[in-house]
């Protein structure tokens, strides 16, 4: 048994907010085609565990944005590599010329926008076409 990996899968657990099991998470990147050449934004990132973990297995290109700073500050000590940046901010106030191949939301219907198309619509403007 690697107990290096099964303590490490715990930690990273502990910092998915969402609770989604590490490996759904890593199924999802695989399923949707993540790979070096992937740029990813993420908002409501959380600690960015969800990013460590793509870029872990995939080895994309991210940025997360939370509102949390505790969140961001500690997911800062957890990344691995320069391909990670977190930052503490409202995605509200977020603004970025670059446009990425995915955007994720975990949190499109837990009340943050006015209703699901608005929150679509909101993470397609950073979205590349054909992202
Ligand atoms: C349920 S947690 C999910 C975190 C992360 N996506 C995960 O799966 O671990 C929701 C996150 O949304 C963040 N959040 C809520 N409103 C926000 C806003 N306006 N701008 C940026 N982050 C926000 C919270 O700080 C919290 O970390």
């Amino acid at each position: 048994m690697n107990y290096k990996q099964i303590i490490s899968a715990c930690e990273a657990s502990a910092h998915l907010v969402s609770m989604v099991p590490v490996e759904r998470v890593v199924e999802f990147g695989y399923s949707i085609g993540l790979n070096s050449d992937t740029s990813v934004l993420d908002f409501c990132c959380g600690y960015g565990e969800m990013l460590n973990l793509w870029n872990e297995a995939f080895g994309i290109n991210v940025v997360g944005i939370d509102i949390h700073e505790p969140f961001i500050v500690e997911g800062k000590t957890r990344v691995r590599g320069d391909r990670i940046n977190l930052i503490a901010g409202d995605i509200f106030a977020y603004s970025d010329s670059k446009r990425y191949d995915v955007v994720v939301c975990t949190e499109l219907s837990a009340g943050l926008f006015e209703d699901f198309a608005s929150g679509i619509a909101f993470i397609e403007k950073h979205l590349k076409q054909g992202g």
